[in-house]
């Protein structure tokens, strides 16, 4: 196991020779608190209908403090549990008492939750943060989630979220890095070093987990859930690169995916889990389910039963059964009888016992009485990360004329229901956070400026108020409208088919727009939108993400000019929804779109996306020259000359792609390679060096060969994906 000292793994192998077959198969067990008493429904799935918007927050609270719960105690003191999911300290001491001081061998539970863009302290959600491409924050907010987490007996994150995502109908985009392998793997890595990493006490670290194990990103349609069937290359080249760069950085765990991959759910894909996973990548630590994944195997087709299912997930490599006690109820019988070796329960537990003894569960079980009060209030440094964090992910997409950045004094009519919401600004999957602790737009601009009214006038859901779009007119120099999605409307089991904006919120804008008022159109969405005709219409347009506690204030420090934007799309948005999935790093057809008839393309959209992956604009403007490509010893040296030619200080993100120009099997048009972040004065002007190491130059085939032709490859620098200087170079690998 990795990161496990000598005397560590001697103290795993004494603990499992005096287990029985009942107590490893009891490790192989997540439970979650059960609801009894009126409430048929597992305490996960409860929090998945809240976090997904089935009931609200105060439903939820209602439903807990008067429901009973099972919180498996009987079976704990038996040794029947190896994990929970509960995130309330006190529960966490009660439990682990149950585990270490009542159960025969004392092993301690192992606590694990969603912790997906922060605990209390929320931060942007993935698909945001991605695009600050700015490593050193993304390590910097999961070490803070990490301790607010543990101080709460959470010493596991089901994060982070890793998927690959091309087609924005998914909701789960918004969890995710965004559509590229290369940011999405330096995400992975980021992560994990920050939840990970920090050993100076083990109140610091959490063990993360690498999810959703493989290929959900790419579930068809975009539709939750879906089936995936894609070819192999495509998969070692794209789907499962964040996976390999995370498993390297030394993630802990990984979680499988719900879909099946080229027919085999990820659940039972012993290709994945064994052949790929833990004996090629050498992945030491354990794989969980997804939610119920095991049991699904039957409705998926796979399996006749919850016997037959737990046996096919228990060989195929998955170590321990997410909610369905289908391990608990089935596996001894199965080992008795032959169909499950003893050897695989073994490899199981181990592996989760040593997870266990890396994060010092064994001798430091509980959460101390000071730790639990750590936090009740949140230290400025926390919430100050999260309004960096905040800050660095809005992405200035439009600014015509001008109109932004706005003067303190100028009369703003602040609109949309989305600005007065608390709520909204926290993005899916987020559970601790505090009401007390957020910052809704409205209170950030009011802070911020000294003339702001809000009229609702409308949202994503509901009708317009006539009254208050022309009180917001008479009112305004500008008009500043929130528009975009509900928190419920991106997340698990959130696809839409038409990613427009919901609701009437364009015929909001198109009277707001007969005001005759400047509009300047603020987006809260969990993923890319088809904004073909804001785009066309709307002057300017900032996209904000749902951004965390402190949204307010970085989405007004923006518009103030306080903070000059230097957010990056971190996935393509397309102009029309007909057009998902769309990305930049396509592979070229023999017929690429044009404007002939004959070319890959739609009679009714634009050829491209909308705007590219890696955009974004700010309150100057960066000029590129002076690209130089030159080979060295296994490696191609690069620069660009990047010049700040206006008038305001910025951050420009400087991004290196990569063409192979022809090769044994198609390549991306473009792949990014590189990116760095450099900051510039105006009138100043840098030069960006980045080494592209041959090696990182090939490809895998349909058989996982990693090849290195020799021949023409093109490089591209520039701003974004699209707008690039370009050099060509022969390479030979030899
Ligand atoms: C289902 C989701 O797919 C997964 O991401 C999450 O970690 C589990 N439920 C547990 O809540």
């Amino acid at each position: 196991m990795q990161g496990l000292t000598a005397e560590q793994k001697a103290r795993v192998e004494k603990i499992l020779s005096q287990m029985t077959l009942e107590e490893k198969i009891g490790q192989m067990n997540q439970v979650s608190p059960s609801i009894v008493g009126g409430f048929d429904v597992p305490f996960e799935e409860l929090i998945e209908m809240m976090t997904d918007g089935r009931i609200s927050k105060e439903e939820f609270g209602r439903i807990m403090s008067t429901a009973t719960q099972d919180f498996h105690e009987e079976e704990i003191r038996r040794g029947e549990v190896g994990s929970l999911m509960v995130q309330d300290p006190v529960k966490v001491n009660e439990l682990q008492k149950i585990a270490v001081e009542e159960s025969r061998l004392g092993i301690p539970l192992i606590f694990g939750l969603d912790v997906i863009h922060g605990f209390r302290s929320v931060y942007p959600i993935a698909i945001a943060e991605a695009g600050s491409f700015d490593t050193e924050l993304m390590e910097k907010t999961a070490a803070m989630a990490a301790k607010e987490s543990r101080a709460s007996g959470v010493a596991w994150h089901f994060a982070p979220m890793v998927d690959v995502a091309r087609d924005a109908r998914w909701g789960r985009v918004s969890e995710g890095p965004g559509e590229d392998p290369y940011l999405g793997s330096r995400f992975a890595e980021a992560k994990i070093r920050g939840l990970q990493d920090d050993h100076s006490t083990t109140e610091n670290y959490v063990a993360a987990c690498l999810k959703h194990y493989a290929a959900y990103g790419a579930c068809e349609s975009g539709r939750d859930y879906n089936t995936v069937g894609m070819a192999m290359n495509v998969f070692y080249n794209n789907y499962l690169k964040t996976f390999e760069a995370g498993v390297k950085a030394g993630a802990q765990t990984v979680m499988a995916a719900f879909n099946d991959l080229n027919g085999v759910p990820c659940t039972v894909n012993k290709f994945l889990l064994r052949d790929i996973l833990k004996d090629s990548l050498g992945f030491p630590g354990f794989v969980v389910s997804d939610a119920n994944a095991i049991r699904e195997c039957v409705v998926h087709g796979i399996a006749e039963d919850d016997k037959d299912a737990g046996v096919k997930a228990a060989i195929a490599g998955m170590d321990m059964d997410m909610g369905t006690g289908i391990y608990h109820d089935h596996l001894v019988e199965a080992v008795k009888s032959g169909k499950v070796s003893l050897e695989v329960i073994d490899e199981a537990a181990r592996r989760i016992l040593s997870v266990k003894m890396w994060l010092g569960l064994f001798d430091h079980p509980y959460v101390s009485e000071e730790a639990m009060k750590r936090y009740e209030v949140l230290p400025e440094e926390h919430t100050s990360l999260a309004q960096e964090a905040a800050e660095k992910s809005i992405v200035l997409l439009k600014n015509e004329d001008n109109v932004l950045p706005l003067s303190k004094d100028a009369k703003i009519s602040l609109v949309g229901s989305l600005a007065d919401s608390r709520e909204e600004i926290i993005g899916a999957w987020a559970m601790s956070w505090q009401e007390k602790d957020c910052v809704s737009i409205r209170e950030g601009m009011e802070a911020e400026f000294k003339n702001v009214r809000y009229f609702a006038c409308g949202g994503p859901e509901g009708d317009l108020n006539m009254n208050e779009i022309i009180a917001a007119g008479d009112y305004a120099d500008v008009i500043v409208a929130v528009c975009g999605e509900t928190v419920a409307m991106s997340g698990e089991a959130s696809s839409r088919a038409s990613i427009t904006l919901p609701g009437r919120q364009k015929e909001l804008l198109e009277m707001l727009m007969q005001t005759g008022k400047p509009v300047v159109l603020v987006l809260m969405n969990g993923r890319p939108l088809a904004l073909e005709w804001e785009n066309s219409y709307v002057p300017t347009i900032v996209e904000a993400w749902h951004l965390g506690i402190r949204m307010g204030n970085a989405v007004a420090r923006v518009l103030s000019g306080e903070v000059n934007p230097e957010g990056r799309l971190s996935s393509s948005f397309p102009a029309v929804t007909g057009q998902c999935p769309v990305y930049y790093n396509h592979p070229n057809t023999g017929r690429p779109g044009s404007k002939s008839k004959f070319t890959s393309r739609y009679l009714d959209a634009p050829l491209d996306s909308l705007y590219p992956f890696g955009y974004g604009l700010s309150y100057t403007h960066y000029s590129y020259d002076n690209l130089q490509v030159k080979e060295a010893a296994g490696a191609l040296e690069i620069s660009v000359d990047v010049k700040n030619d206006g008038e305001a200080a910025g951050r420009e993100t400087v991004q290196l792609y990569m063409q192979d120009v022809a090769a044994s099997l198609v390549r991306p048009v473009k792949e990014l390679k590189g990116f760095e972040k450099v900051a510039l004065n105006p009138g100043e002007k840098k030069t960006v060096h980045f080494t592209l190491a041959k090696q990182d130059m090939g490809f895998y085939d349909n058989d996982r060969n990693y090849l290195l032709e020799d021949g023409l490859f093109r490089i591209y620098a520039g701003g974004n994906s699209r707008e690039v200087l370009m050099q060509e170079v022969q390479v030979s690998f030899a």
